[in-house]
């Protein structure tokens, strides 16, 4: 479900002052985000793991990375820098030092992320929630208080637009009367102030495309998925973009399966083993919060092969492991004769490092697509997501076609 409009912001990118948006600005993906960013104002840095750094992007007028300004929410209060260094001395990644090359620019930005608000159905974030540093308010209050923060940070800082990323820990699933998730049923709900039947990544959703932002939901979270935020983002002509980034083992699932498929070779089972040490794992180690993880990760194999093998995917906290997440996974097939074979991989990724580039790669690709005046959901963004919104295909590298396809009918146009 997507669109175009015809009244394309004339802007040239490099006179752009847009604003990004982080729900979650003090997690770990979101400090590796901000760093990611400001180190790529350096004309020597690396831009490995940047999509819309290859060659496939020359002639795309996108964001130069000296035009993105960061704020954000969260429901505690950090120090990104410290978030910085830990993970170096843990994770033994990022040079060091980084954090005191930027931490002018990380003391601006830690002063833009206010206080988030609270989903009452998510237990496992209580543990390190700051009650002191959380918006609390009736469900139209929380919404009026989303949209006015965004439209505040868009003013000061004299934004041109702003793009809200949701960084923030995985929700429980809330099952939600349908009668309060269609977009009648959404606005009544807020316009009446019911008792708030929504997690926070729903409203966080609603509030900032009804306030006229576009919206990436990088977690597993429902976020957008209702069909009523959908609706809205078709109304309002906004761009948007989910659910939950595919960096690791699903990734893997989704290059590998394929090929299963294409050698008419039959999976029987295919078991994934995850460890992390990070307060991700900490999140997941709650059975509601992983249920949701598991959920989003589930839909791949099935999708692609067209038969459902056993699996089973297991996500355990390993604290030693810091940002080191490991995807041990074991697939048994049938092969000429049904000769039973296996394959095993091991993924050994720094998590938040695989996250970042991302993250990065979503805010100049939704913020060139709502220059291009297109809205509703971003189909050709799905090989970035896990399970992606309002798209069948799971196969990456078809998926990544799409994002080809895309871009080629960008310069073509
Ligand atoms: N790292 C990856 O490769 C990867 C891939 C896909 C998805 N994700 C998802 O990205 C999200 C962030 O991961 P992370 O490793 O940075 O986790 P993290 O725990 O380091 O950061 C999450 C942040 O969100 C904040 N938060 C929690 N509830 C909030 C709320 N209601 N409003 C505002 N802030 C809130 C937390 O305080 C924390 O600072 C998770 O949902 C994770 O599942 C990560």
């Amino acid at each position: 479900m997507n669109g175009i409009s015809h009244t394309p912001q004339s802007n040239k990118p490099e006179n752009r002052r847009i604003g990004v948006w982080l729900i979650g600005g003090y997690g770990i993906v979101a400090s590796c985000t901000i760093i990611g960013a400001l180190s790529l104002r350096r004309p020597s840095s690396a831009t490995t793991g940047l999509i819309t750094e290859l060659p496939l992007f020359e002639g795309i007028p996108l964001l130069p990375w000296d035009t993105l300004l960061f704020g954000g929410m969260d429901i505690r209060r950090q120090s990104i820098g410290a978030t910085l260094k830990e993970l170096h001395t843990h994770a033994r990644v990022l040079p060091c030092g980084i954090w005191d090359d930027f931490a002018d620019e990380l003391t601006e930005i830690e002063r833009k992320i206010i206080p988030g608000i609270f989903s009452q159905q998510n237990d496992a974030v209580r543990s390190i929630m700051d009650p002191s540093f959380i918006f609390e308010g009736s469900l139209k209050e929380c919404v009026s208080y989303i949209k006015q923060s965004l439209d505040d940070f868009k003013t000061r800082n004299r934004l041109d637009d702003v793009i809200v990323v949701n960084l923030s820990s995985t929700e429980p699933f809330v099952n939600i009367d349908s009668h309060l998730t269609s977009y009648d049923g959404i606005r009544q709900a807020i316009d009446s102030n019911i008792a708030n039947p929504y997690p926070a990544s729903v409203l966080y959703a609603w509030a900032s495309i009804d306030a006229g932002y576009p919206y990436i939901n990088f977690t597993p979270s429902q976020g957008a998925h209702l069909e009523g935020i959908q609706k809205l983002a078709m109304e309002r002509k906004i761009p948007h973009a989910g659910n939950d980034g595919k960096t690791g083992e699903t990734l893997l699932k989704s290059v590998l399966a394929p090929m299963f498929l294409r050698k008419n070779l039959e999976v029987l089972s295919w078991e994934g083993y995850n460890i992390l040490g990070n307060t991700d794992g900490l999140i997941l180690e709650d059975p509601k919060n992983k249920a949701t993880k598991i959920r989003s990760k589930g839909r791949t194999l099935d999708a692609i092969l067209g038969y459902s093998p056993h699996s089973k995917v297991t996500i355990d906290m390993v604290p030693s492991l810091s940002d080191w997440k490991i995807a041990w996974d074991f697939i048994h097939f049938n092969g000429f004769l049904n000769t039973p074979m296996t394959m095993q991989f091991i993924w050994n990724g720094c998590d938040s490092l695989l996250a970042a580039p991302l993250v990065l790669d979503l805010v100049r690709l939704v913020e060139f697509a709502h220059r291009k005046c297109e809205y509703g959901i971003q189909t050709q963004l799905s090989c970035f997501f896990k399970d992606p919104l309002g798209c069948q295909q799971l196969d990456f590298i078809r998926q990544y076609d799409m994002l080809e396809n895309y871009v080629h009918h960008m310069k073509g146009s």
